[in-house]
């Protein structure tokens, strides 16, 4: 995708996302060690305890506004999206950070609420519509008012949706499933943003929408997906499970197929000093693997080499067909291999992990943190955050260490790590995502609603876990992203209400309360508290 903002000018404006992506680990260190060391003066910070309210409750010191919710018109044709996912936050130019564009992942659809679908009658062509519609992404252009909060500018001609039914080219030299365009994104779940200001958002769960194809035999699978969207529309599984990169100020979309298939939860990218990329992602699956891409050439999502994680051996394993006799034995060509990434990987030896979430930067050290959420297979409930650290600290090094960083437990206050940020002072914030299933029951119980967490980097309780936020009921905090000046925190609710076994039986009423149907929303969180965390 061209790069159509400056990049300078982006990266002076970014906030958080600039630290991990574009300046060298010795620069970062030196730019932001002294920011870590002033803020060993911090005041002691009092967190919150679990909470099992229906409410999105802050640490004191926090407060909320809403930004947008599910349904909200953000133009005369479209509205915002449901389950809202990753947020990220892109200025629309280098004179004011307070005005800008933000993105919003929509992961999946729940039909009670969507389409109304309940299961009582057969779903019809319009509820599939209505559900196509819902996933996908959304880009509001938002401004901070006067009063210090920020609200979507409406009907501002940069807002719009991008959707299931959104026309999307693959980035490859060959068709995808015979094909050179998917009808649509779905399943996304937390994404990235490149160093020239798209978005990456990632298809996570695609086999909920259309399936998944049975390799050998070439047929789809049968009872592995249940929207049933394929009984009007049969699109090839394939064209889905991809990074999907957006560009927010056109709309403009394609589907990097170098970057491979899998459930990706997100895509973190590092510049290297050539100009180079370095993309991690994994493969939010119970035992599947994590990935890096390493392009040969400067900008480029679609030269380059992917690799697989063998933890064991702490190496990066290429998955490129010519140089590799059982790929070949085994796979029909390069493309092949991409399609059917999670074969590839494990007859490689890549190493099944606790279902890779988030993956973030580490924008003092250069450490790469990877949630591994759980793996109740392995009866691990409560995951852990992974510390990589790439030999020589080079993120295209093909060895490196691992080892774990934070446990999950009861003890540590959290369960299972999704989606991660650092503050500009290099404060590492994460969210948990205890299955709507589970919540409340051994052995999360005493841990009670989901909920956002805080890690000092220095001070008295550096590398202590304080829950700052609780989410209300049956939801997830996801898609943490701090605004340039690190003020704000953008948080998506997702999911409140999701055990609600129907309209007329609602388990959570966030956020109008009442009676009223559970929204997803993305939030605007900001707070004394959160000014002193950031200041000089
Ligand atoms: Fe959609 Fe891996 O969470
Ligand atoms: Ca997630
Ligand atoms: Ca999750």
């Amino acid at each position: 995708m061209a790069k159509s903002i400056q990049r300078r000018t982006f990266l002076e404006f970014l906030g958080k996302g600039a630290l991990g992506l574009s300046v060298t680990p010795t620069l970062l260190a030196t730019k932001f060690h002294t920011k870590v060391n002033a803020r060993a003066h911090l005041p002691f910070v009092k967190g919150i305890k679990p909470s099992a309210k229906d409410d999105l409750k802050l640490a004191k010191g926090l407060n909320y506004h809403i930004l947008s919710s599910w349904g909200d018109a953000i133009n005369k044709e479209d509205t915002f999206g449901f389950n809202n996912d990753f947020t990220a936050f892109i200025p629309l130019d280098d004179q004011n950070p307070d005005d800008g564009l933000l993105w919003v992942n929509h992961e999946y659809v729940d039909p009670i609420f969507v389409s109304g679908y309940d299961g009582s009658e057969p779903k019809t062509k319009e509820q599939v519509e209505k559900e196509q519609y819902s996933v996908g992404g959304s880009i509001l252009r938002i401004k901070k008012k006067k009063n210090g909060k920020w609200e979507v500018v409406k009907n501002d001609p940069m807002n719009r949706r991008i959707s299931g039914q959104t026309p999307i080219p693959f980035n490859w030299k060959e068709p995808i499933a015979g094909k050179k365009e998917a009808i649509g994104t779905l399943g996304n779940c937390s994404g990235g943003v490149t160093p020239w200001g798209t978005i990456l958002t990632c298809e996570e769960n695609y086999d909920q929408f259309y399936g998944e194809r049975d390799f050998r035999t070439g047929e789809k699978k049968k009872g592995s997906y249940d929207l049933e969207w394929s009984k009007y529309y049969d699109y090839p599984p394939e064209h889905y499970g991809w990074v999907v990169e957006v560009d927010p100020r056109t709309g403009e979309a394609q589907k990097h197929i170098a970057l491979g298939r899998c459930a990706h939860e997100c895509a973190t990218i590092k510049e290297l000093d050539d100009g180079r990329l370095v993309v991690y992602t994994g493969d939010d699956s119970v035992d599947q693997c994590l990935y890096k891409f390493i392009s040969s050439k400067p900008g480029s999502l679609s030269e380059g080499t992917l690799y697989v994680a063998n933890t064991n051996l702490g190496r990066w394993v290429s998955l490129k067909y010519e140089d590799s006799e059982v790929l070949q034995k085994l796979f029909k060509d390069q493309t092949d291999v991409l399609v059917q990434l999670r074969k590839a990987a494990r007859v490689l030896g890549g190493s099944p992990l606790d279902r890779p979430e988030d993956i973030e930067i580490d924008p003092v050290n250069g450490n790469v943190l990877v949630a591994l959420t759980n793996n109740t297979r392995k009866k691990n409930y409560f995951g852990s955050i992974m510390k990589l650290e790439e030999t020589n600290n080079d993120h295209a090094a093909l060895t490196f260490k691992s080892e774990v960083y934070l446990a999950g437990g009861i003890e540590t206050g959290f369960a299972s790590p999704d989606n991660m940020a650092f503050d500009l002072a290099g404060n590492l914030w994460f969210t948990s995502d205890m299955s709507g299933s589970l919540m409340h029951k051994e052995p999360y119980a005493p841990l009670k609603n989901n909920g956002l967490f805080f890690v000092p980097r220095e001070g008295e309780q550096a590398g202590q876990v304080i829950q700052m936020a609780s989410a209300p009921l049956d939801a997830e905090l996801t898609g943490p992203w701090f605004a340039p000046d690190g003020k704000t925190l953008f948080l998506s609710v997702q999911h409140p209400g999701e055990n609600s076994p129907s309209v007329q039986q609602l388990t959570s009423h966030w956020p109008k309360g009442g009676e009223s149907t559970p929204l997803p929303s993305v939030v605007a969180i900001q707070g004394d508290l959160l000014e002193a965390l950031q200041k000089q």
